[in-house]
């Protein structure tokens, strides 16, 4: 019972209700997002940083098709260290169950589809991780890749179908990846067209890959935000002027994998990549931040 040491009136006045201050009713942070529940911005807010709007995910999933691929080969070694560093883990469930702590507070956006190796057809995939096993593991999104144009589109779209219909039954949403197949051509109108099937199907964020010509008009044609894979190693200067170009061009950050942790200096380059997606750090001065960070880290 409220209040009992005052009298009824004493204890009206001394309420402070704010009357004539009207209660603000704000938008979200990211786009295409206003219309979704408070779990599901809760959990975007905890993947995309709230004060930038933008995030450095780690992507480490490669195993679920590649099994240990040259700077995976012990994702306790090489992960574990970079965490710190970034803002959120890409992962599949086996490698994070064995190799990540779980006080590790940083969001997880699961990989639930499986089925295919780079021994066979990559598009063949299934999901094989459901949205219990998702929450259980305390994830922040789930993940699948959806093959547009490829023999298993429609396979892959269903996956993807699943994933936002049952994630929408827990608050929990979908990131959809646009995996290109050998014969697919990466320019912006392929990735414009997958980048809005993916999120007209219902992704509430999606990977895709940056193309040098167009890219603005992939961003612009997707409603809901956009991140960048980071592809095959390249040199740092040149995976950071990409992650440069594509934050430019409206990408809401990048979920980068072999550029980070199969480099020469993994931590140098995680934080040299988060320089240039939160504070809009030009390519070569996050150029010199990285070979600063890399011969401090080499001498320690
Ligand atoms: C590939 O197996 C995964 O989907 C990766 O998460 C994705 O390709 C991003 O990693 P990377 O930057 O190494 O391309």
């Amino acid at each position: 019972m409220p209040d009992l040491d005052k009298s009824a009136s004493d204890a009206q006045k001394s309420k402070d209700f704010g009357i004539g201050i009207p209660m603000e009713t704000p938008g979200f942070f990211l786009k295409g997002s206003s219309h979704l529940n408070w779990g599901m911005k809760n959990r975007l807010s905890r993947i995309f940083n709230p004060k930038t709007g933008k995030t450095v995910m780690l992507a480490f999933d490669h195993g679920y098709i590649m099994g240990p691929t040259t700077g995976l080969e012990r994702i306790d070694l090489t992960i574990n260290p970079l965490i710190p560093y970034v803002d959120c883990l890409m992962c599949a469930r086996g490698g994070l169950r064995a190799c990540i702590g779980p006080e590790v507070n940083k969001p997880v956006v699961l990989r639930c589809s499986t089925g295919a190796t780079l021994l066979k057809d990559l598009s063949n995939e299934v999901i094989g991780v459901t949205l219990e096993d998702a929450l259980r593991m305390n994830a922040s999104a789930v993940t699948c890749q959806v093959c547009i144009g490829d023999e298993h589109e429609k396979e892959t779209l269903d996956n993807l179908g699943y994933l936002v219909t049952e994630g929408n039954r827990y608050g929990m949403p979908t990131l959809g990846v646009t995996a290109v197949g050998k014969q697919m051509v990466r320019d912006s109108r392929y990735l414009g067209l997958a980048c809005r099937v993916i999120a007209e199907v219902g992704a509430h964020f999606v990977k895709t890959y940056f193309c040098e010509e167009g890219f603005e008009e992939v961003v612009a044609g997707c409603p809901v935000p956009i991140v960048i894979a980071g592809g095959k190693k390249l040199p740092e200067l040149d995976a950071l002027t990409m992650a440069y170009k594509a934050i430019d061009q409206g990408a809401m950050g990048v979920d980068m994998g072999r550029n980070i942790f199969a480099g020469e200096a993994p931590l140098a380059m995680a934080q040299a990549v988060g320089a240039v997606v939160h504070k809009n750090e030009k390519p070569e001065k996050a150029f010199e931040m990285y070979k600063t960070l890399k011969s401090e880290q080499a001498k320690a």
